[in-house]
């Protein structure tokens, strides 16, 4: 597996007050453990390192949703960047697929499809997945097994996070944001119940957040 960055079990982050949040989430964050301009500069470096290795031929993007969304368009937006600036440049196309696994802070054994794009539109094609983070890798899994049925040309996956947890199934994707420690994360379109998408920074929830925003 490709580097990443690994942010240490005993990482005690930032404080909140040294940076923005929305005044709605004050008292629901423990600390910052990942600033906005971190991912971003780390997203920059993964669009370099995937061009590399995938920028032969006509790329399609397949963002998971919801989560994916914020990295997916950086990503994209980084890549954009590359094609416009260097003598080789790759077509590049985007597909959206809707997956739900977690209730509260657990993941589910269930993973099911809710919406997006017909998968049968990756046949032949080069396809990189964008996931905000793998926990367990069921997730990843089933989506792998789902698009192998389609018989695209190549596969590659793109996870922000990766969480270390015992719980994982040993399941590791092909590029790698950060590892993290094994906390319940939120912010940059990471969610507990739909809530936190709209904070910039990645965050560790208080316990008490988690049951004000318990369903
Ligand atoms: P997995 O199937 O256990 O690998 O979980 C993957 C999915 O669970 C991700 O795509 C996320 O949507 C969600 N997830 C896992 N951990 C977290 C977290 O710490 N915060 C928010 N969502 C998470
Ligand atoms: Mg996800």
């Amino acid at each position: 597996m490709a580097s990443y960055l690994q942010i240490a079990d005993d990482e005690k982050g930032h404080e909140l007050e040294l940076f923005c949040v929305p005044k709605h989430y004050e008292n629901d964050l423990e600390r910052v453990i990942i600033p906005h301009g971190l991912i971003k500069d780390r997203t920059e470096r993964l669009a370099r390192d995937i061009i590399r290795d995938m920028g032969g031929h006509h790329l399609v993007a397949l963002c998971v949703l919801k989560g994916g969304y914020k990295f997916f368009a950086d990503l994209l937006d980084f890549i954009q960047v590359l094609n416009q600036n260097s003598d080789k440049s790759v077509p590049l196309t985007v597909d959206f697929i809707r997956l739900k696994s977690y209730c509260n802070d657990t993941s589910t054994n269930s993973v099911k499809v809710i919406g997006g794009d017909d998968l049968s539109s990756l046949t032949g094609k080069n396809v990189l997945i964008v996931e905000d983070i793998v926990e367990t890798g069921r997730t990843m899994q089933t989506l792998l097994s789902l698009l192998d049925e389609c018989n695209p040309k190549m596969v590659k996956v793109v996870s922000l996070l990766v969480k270390r947890t015992p719980r994982s199934s040993g399941y590791r994707p092909d590029y790698t944001g950060f590892e993290v420690p094994d906390e319940f994360l939120v912010g940059y379109a990471l969610d507990y119940n739909e809530y936190f998408r709209d904070l910039n920074h990645i965050c560790v929830l208080t316990e008490e957040a988690k049951e004000k925003y318990k369903v």
